[in-house]
């Protein structure tokens, strides 16, 4: 009995042992699958890291390869707006304003193998013939065409931000040069203790200034004529920047407005407003026109500063900005409105200026920029 228990228990022991090995086994084979497992998906993330490694690779290069092409972008205009009142010159308006959606691009030169990128401006042949700084004289015509799509007239009854005299129901002025217009009448008349400034011309067409050619031949004969007023076609009048200043009593009568105090003080306080003077007596030889006292141009802040402190008609500055500036070398004017760099050049492409900035044609060769600094 007790040998056959013996050998029972060896038997189940024998048996237990064969279950241990056995699990144990399975244990192996757990493990290294496991272990198998794991590595395979080592080596699966491993792979993933590899392909986007390489897609950041090739969009670097497609980046760089579009940046190695010539871009075109189109700018707004700054001012557009601006272009209306914002303009440089308006009066206590500190900055001035791309008054053109000249386009910008980028373009690429390479230098020792990397890339400079310089971002530009193009200048049209349309913008050259308009603006605020346009000669118009006896040798340069008004071009209707190129200027029809911004002239941008307002009726200055209409519009005139207080009531001051104005001739005609029908005048009219260039819409982004009325503020200035008002605050300089208004401030005429405060110096003066008066209200007695006013518009007595503004805007003309080519047959408007037909007429005036017409009635000063036939009052005043043809040599008359030929030194006050502009022949069609070649008169500041036709740009809406121009107006004939006059004085107007209370009872409807009018005075003489080159014997009134309101004329000094308009010919040495007009440049604050962007206005000149723009046919002075020491000018004549010049600007073929004989002394007006009442005939002031807009032109912008900085200009008119520069030009009444330097005593020069607009074809004595543009003249001296055309011989004497460039984008590299540019006139710095401080003014009631800021600080402006100034130049004029004949390129119809530019680099792009740092800041705000306005851009006026000479109506004849080039373009002037004026940027706020
Ligand atoms: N009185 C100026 C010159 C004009 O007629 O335009
Ligand atoms: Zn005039």
């Amino acid at each position: 009995m007790s040998e056959m228990n013996s050998r029972e228990r060896r038997r189940r022991k024998k048996k237990q042992r064969k279950i241990a090995i056995t699990v144990m086994g399975i244990l192996i084979v757990l493990l290294a699958a496991a272990a198998f497992y794991v590595t395979l998906q080592a080596k699966k993330n491993q792979g993933g890291d590899e392909s986007s490694v390489s897609r950041e690779a090739s969009s670097e290069s497609l980046a760089s390869s579009s940046s190695g092409s010539n871009q075109t972008s189109s700018q707004s205009p700054v001012s557009s707006a601006g272009s209306s009142g914002s303009s440089a010159a308006s009066a206590g308006s500190a900055t001035g304003s791309a008054a053109s959606p000249a386009a910008s691009s980028v373009s690429d030169s390479a230098v020792s193998g990397t890339s400079v990128q310089t971002e530009t401006v193009s200048l049209t042949e349309d913008e050259k013939y308009t603006g605020d700084l346009i000669l118009i004289n006896a040798d340069q015509a008004y071009d209707f065409e190129r200027n029809a799509s911004s002239i941008d007239l307002k009726n200055i009854r209409e519009s005139q931000s207080f009531s001051y005299p104005v001739g005609k129901e029908e005048f009219q002025v260039a819409g982004r040069v009325l503020s200035s217009l008002d605050a300089m009448i208004a401030a005429c008349d405060q110096a003066m203790g008066t209200s007695y400034t006013g518009i007595s011309s503004a805007y003309r067409t080519k047959e408007y200034q037909q007429q005036v050619w017409d009635d000063a031949v036939k009052t005043y004969g043809e040599s008359y004529a030929e030194k006050y007023v502009a022949v069609p076609g070649f008169s500041e009048h036709h740009t809406g920047l121009a107006v004939d200043l006059g004085i107007f009593y209370d009872d409807g009568s009018e005075g003489s407005f080159s014997e009134s105090d309101n004329a000094v003080w308009m010919k040495d306080n007009s440049w604050h407003y962007g206005f000149i003077r723009r046919y002075a007596e020491d000018k004549q030889a010049i600007t073929k026109i004989s002394n007006e006292a009442w005939h002031f141009r807009y032109v912008g802040v900085p200009h008119a500063a520069y030009m009444y402190a330097n005593n020069l008609c607009l074809e004595e500055y543009l003249d001296y900005l055309k011989n004497n500036t460039s984008q590299d070398a540019p006139l710095s004017v401080t003014c009631d409105t800021g600080t402006f760099s100034i130049f004029y050049t004949a390129d119809k492409t530019i680099r792009k200026p740092e800041g705000v900035y306005e851009l006026s044609g000479d109506n004849s060769s080039g373009y002037i920029v004026t940027i706020a600094v």
